[in-house]
């Protein structure tokens, strides 16, 4: 399916986002034919450019950006014929007449009906400048029975309010299903995955409960710092930056239960329904399960302030209280300045009641299903076997199904499958209202105690050493045995 022929305005043209990824994916879509039959992309934004200076800026992000290949020339030129810009202070509403008078201009040109996505690849300050400088200028509804959609990227807010503030301004201009809350971990394959595994088979969702799992892990590293986004992450820190977004998602996913049909409300319920569910943590459950650090040396990174308490590490334990996961622990690691850079889901199982062979793997870590979403994405189940030959000793095998095997294909970039979905006006990928609340309500006691703790409790990590986590997690990886070849 492709979508409607449209106009993708994205507003913060001229910045990293776009340039990184932005740019790229459509250019990707584009050369791999999903892009709308007409569409243009309007860059907006204060930097001095116009078309044709903004075309040839976005051609050469584009050879650089481009994931694993050059773009062909030709059909990059016939991309960038589909690209134009404006420059305006996009802080001042009237500067959004021409923004009115760009469109007008672009649809005489290429005939595209009244259908424009905004992309709001901006600082988030501008959340709620544009959307109100919009309706001022009447381009948020259409006139003409086109559609309207806008993208929201994240941070969606600083906490539980200003993200309900920001949401009511928007629902004041949009309507909820106009609104795209862009997490681009739902836009990998392997997330998307998890729902497939879980509800297109029967053997996995028979064990998938509190009865059968013994634990929950979920675990995203990464070795670089914070690089030239300190003044950003300074007020964010690891809990706010993947927590509270990416991989609270990522949790929904695996907990969730099966929607009744295979739609975007129905699996945005019932994402919403275990979001809801997750146990508030209590300042001594903070205490006994939430471990923060911050690396050595992250005060002196440019943006920093130089007390900073702001975390790069996170490790906790929390519950969800419904019937399928009553009592099993969940964990959530994330950090700046690791070891290595992994992002992974393992999913423990009990271990078998009783020790009958020599070698037999004992822990709840030796029979476990992992979903792998980097550096490879992959999903693995390990178990024991018998090791050939006389008597039953046991080794712990793996499974192990990756994505190349399937398709030589490459795996689309994540921006690409949620800018599809975007035109194409799919939002089930997309955070929805509530499920954001949900999530800021479960993460604010911890935000607030830490507040209140300054840095007393806060660990110190070298880069590249990994910080304190749980000793039950410890041990599981104690007891984990190096797999042999399957
Ligand atoms: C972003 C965070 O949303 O996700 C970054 O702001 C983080 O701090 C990034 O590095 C991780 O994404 P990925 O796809 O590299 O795992």
């Amino acid at each position: 399916e492709r979508p409607k022929n449209q106009i993708l305005a994205i507003f913060g043209a001229s910045g990293d986002l776009a340039k990184r990824k932005l740019m790229p994916s459509l250019y990707e879509l584009f050369s791999r034919g999903m892009m709308p039959e007409k569409f243009a992309v309007l860059g907006v934004s204060r930097t001095n450019f116009d078309d044709e200076s903004f075309r040839k800026y976005a051609g050469e992000n584009i050879r650089s950006f481009l994931k694993d290949k050059e773009p062909d020339s030709e059909i990059l030129d016939s991309f960038l014929s589909r690209v134009f810009y404006l420059c305006i202070d996009t802080l001042n509403e009237d500067s959004y007449f021409r923004l009115r008078e760009k469109f007008v201009e672009i649809r005489e040109k290429t005939e595209i009906p009244d259908n424009i996505l905004f992309d709001l690849a901006t600082p988030p300050d501008m959340y709620r400048i544009i959307p109100r400088a919009l309706k001022k200028a009447g381009l948020n509804k259409s006139k003409e029975g086109g559609f309207r959609r806008i993208i929201v990227e994240k941070p969606f807010g600083f906490d539980l309010e200003s993200s309900q503030d920001i949401n009511s301004e928007l629902l004041k201009i949009f309507e909820e299903n106009e609104i795209l809350r862009i997490d681009h971990y739902l836009g990998k394959e392997t997330v998307q995955n998890i729902l497939v595994l879980r509800f297109a088979n029967g053997i996995f969702e028979s064990l998938w409960n509190r009865n059968f799992i013994d634990s929950v892990e979920i675990r995203a590293s990464e070795t670089l710092g914070v690089e030239n986004r300190g003044g950003y992450y300074d007020g964010a820190g690891a809990l706010r930056d993947m927590v509270q977004s990416h991989l609270l998602q990522l949790m929904a996913f695996v907990a969730m239960e099966a929607p009744a049909t295979f739609d975007s409300e129905s699996i945005r319920d019932e994402i919403a329904k275990v979001l809801r569910s997750l146990k508030p943590l209590s300042d001594s459950d903070i205490k006994a399960d939430v471990i923060r650090a911050q690396y050595l040396g992250y005060a002196r990174e440019k943006g920093v302030s130089e007390n900073s308490s702001t975390e790069t590490y996170v490790a906790m334990k929390f519950f969800i209280e419904n019937w399928r996961w009553g009592g099993v622990p969940f964990y959530i690691i994330t950090g700046k300045a690791m070891p290595e850079k992994t992002s992974e889901i393992a999913i423990r199982f009990k271990a078998a009641p009783q020790k009958l062979f020599k070698g037999q793997c004992c822990g709840s870590s030796c029979n476990s299903l992992t979903i792998r979403i980097y550096p490879d994405e992959s999903i693995s189940l390990m178990f024991g076997l018998k090791v050939p030959g006389a008597g039953f000793e046991v080794r712990q095998v793996n499974m192990d199904f990756n994505y190349k095997s399937i398709s030589p294909k490459r795996l689309p970039d994540a921006y690409e499958r949620l800018l599809l979905d975007a035109m194409l006006g799919d939002n089930t990928l997309f955070a929805r209202n509530d499920s954001q609340s949900y999530s800021w309500k479960f993460v604010e006691p911890i935000l607030n105690f830490w507040r209140m703790e300054g840095r007393e409790n806060l660990h110190v990590y070298e880069k590249g050493v990994f910080p304190p986590v749980f000793k039950e997690l410890r041990d599981a990886d104690v007891c984990k045995i190096e797999p042999t070849e399957s």
